[in-house]
């Protein structure tokens, strides 16, 4: 794949190893889960790495110091419905005040265009670091639309994160938004003839729910 600046890819060993579990079919519902949370937290401390943050007074047992914290409410977290739900509290553990935007999409199953049927955002979300979550990012469709929805909506500071990566979706929204940086835990080989990740995970929405 062509190389961007604006597109992360971690590559990092403790990432991957729970990537291997998160695609092994055996693994259960209720793991699929956690594994997801798990990588999204370790995400989040480089994608919001540059969070606004103000500075605060704090009193050590010994003096008096000034020290720099997290700006309340200086993020939205967006899931792409289903799957992005998943990757929510991943985030929420690090920042439990973040405010939560929801956008439905869903992929036709013959042309596989997104297809957006929801979208609430919370009031200011203009001014905030927005992080759009979903773990796939397979042709880059439902990614490109959100973002574009949300830029139609004023936002200036956006990122986009997904657990796993094909080329041509990371390709996609690199080149569509290059003002926004694209997070990928991994770079899968490339898409089937259904537009499925390979070797990928499966279908993320129905593992982390249940549903098929
Ligand atoms: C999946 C996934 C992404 C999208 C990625 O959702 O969660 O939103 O497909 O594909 P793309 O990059 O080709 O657009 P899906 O449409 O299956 O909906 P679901 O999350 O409700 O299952
Ligand atoms: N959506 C998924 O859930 N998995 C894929 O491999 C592609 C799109």
């Amino acid at each position: 794949m062509e190389k961007f600046d604006n597109v992360v890819i971690f590559n990092h060993p403790l990432i991957n190893h729970k990537i291997a579990h998160l695609r092994d079919k055996n693994t259960s519902m209720k793991e699929f889960r956690e594994l997801i949370e798990e990588i999204t937290t370790l995400m989040t401390f480089e994608c919001l790495r540059e969070v606004p943050t103000v500075e605060i007074e704090v009193e050590t047992p010994l003096e008096k110091c000034t020290q720099r914290v997290v700006k309340d409410n200086s993020v939205v977290i967006v899931p792409i419905l289903r799957a992005g739900l998943g990757m929510v509290n991943g985030i929420h553990v690090l920042f439990p005040t973040a405010r939560v935007g929801h956008i439905g999409m869903y992929r036709d199953e013959e042309t596989f265009e997104p297809c957006e049927y929801y979208c609430k955002l919370p009031d200011g979300i203009e001014d905030k670091v927005v992080v759009v979550v979903d773990p796939m990012l397979a042709t880059g469709g439902s990614a490109c639309d959100a973002i574009s929805l949300l830029k139609k909506r004023g936002c200036k500071d956006i990122k986009f994160m997904a657990v796993i990566g094909a080329p041509e979706g990371v390709e996609k929204v690199a080149k569509a938004h290059p003002d926004v940086t694209v997070f990928v835990s991994t770079l899968d080989r490339g898409l089937n003839e259904n537009c499925y990740i390979l070797p990928g995970l499966g279908d993320a929405g129905d593992r982390l729910f249940g549903t098929k």
